[in-house]
């Protein structure tokens, strides 16, 4: 079962406990000692789901989802709302959160604190290309374009929204940033200097893998307040907001993961 991503355990665990509540809406009707109604329905199951959640190892803050969930639709069934709403705000929410289910990263945004402690960590002189892996709103690489334009700037975002507001913000701020929609994992990282990621712990370990694979000797891989585990950074950068949003940073060597070097080649698109 865990092999199974999350989200997928968490929608078992949502139809099983649906299920059990249905025979027990029955028998519980048919006794005219409680009646629980809907409201008490959907508590019995939240609880079901949450208790399922836990056998079917959720994260930890997945149990309040799965115990909110039903009474939140059964709460907001009350307020009558139109059909068209629900199916709007679902598609907005698809069009920022795409994969979300899958890859476990949703958008959230870095800031400039933590921008100007990359910036200064930017090749010194002459020109470089840099790529933000999973770029949102493609404030980070717009930022570092106009700080110093002598570099090669990208981004890349999986999700339709934020890649469309990037493509726009790049268009008004000159077209000095590339901005691509497709997942990351598609690219070939050989072309760049430098590749920053703002992901999460979920993500870590692959991206390691492919950059340590693909990233040539000398180039740097940063990851804002996650590192990847089991592998020291060679450089720590605190923030203000202290060690939670840290800017780790690895340069890449010829001994580090050798073996992943000749079979970790997703190299669909190249930038050269
Ligand atoms: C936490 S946000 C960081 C946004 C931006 N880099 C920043 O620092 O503000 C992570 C973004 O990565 C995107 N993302 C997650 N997995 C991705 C993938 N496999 N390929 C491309 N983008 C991805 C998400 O859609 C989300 O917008």
């Amino acid at each position: 079962m865990r092999a199974l991503p999350v989200a997928l355990r968490a929608l078992l665990a949502q139809l099983a406990a649906l299920a059990a509540a249905a025979p027990l809406a029955a028998v519980l009707g048919q006794s005219a000692a409680w009646t629980p109604g809907l409201p008490g329905l959907a508590i019995m199951a939240g609880i079901a789901a949450a208790t399922l959640g836990h056998v079917l190892r959720l994260p930890p803050w997945w149990l309040p989802m799965q115990l909110l969930f039903l009474p939140a639709v059964v709460a907001a069934s009350t307020l009558h709302l139109p059909a068209w709403l629900y199916f709007a705000a679902f598609a907005v929410l698809l069009s920022f959160y795409w994969s979300a289910f899958r890859t476990r990263v949703p958008l959230y945004l870095s800031g400039r604190e933590a921008w100007d402690r990359l910036l200064a960590q930017l090749p010194a002189a002459g020109a470089f290309r840099f790529i933000d892996l999973g770029s949102g709103l493609g404030g980070l690489p717009l930022y570092l374009a106009g700080q110093r334009p002598d570099g090669e700037y990208c981004g890349v975002e999986v999700a339709p929204a934020p890649w469309l507001i990037s493509r726009l913000r790049a268009w008004r701020a000159g077209g000095c940033v590339r901005f691509l929609r497709t997942d990351y994992a598609r690219l070939d990282l050989s072309a760049f200097d430098v590749a920053f990621v703002f992901l999460s712990p979920a993500a870590m370990p692959d991206i390691w893998r492919k950059a340590a694979s693909e990233m040539r000797e000398g180039a740097m891989l940063f990851s804002l307040a996650f590192p990847v585990p089991g592998v020291p950074p060679d450089l720590v950068l605190e923030g203000e907001s202290g060690a939670g949003h840290a800017l780790y940073g690895w340069r890449m060597r010829r001994d580090i993961f050798p073996a992943a070097a000749q079979d970790f080649r997703h190299s669909v698109e190249s930038f050269r």
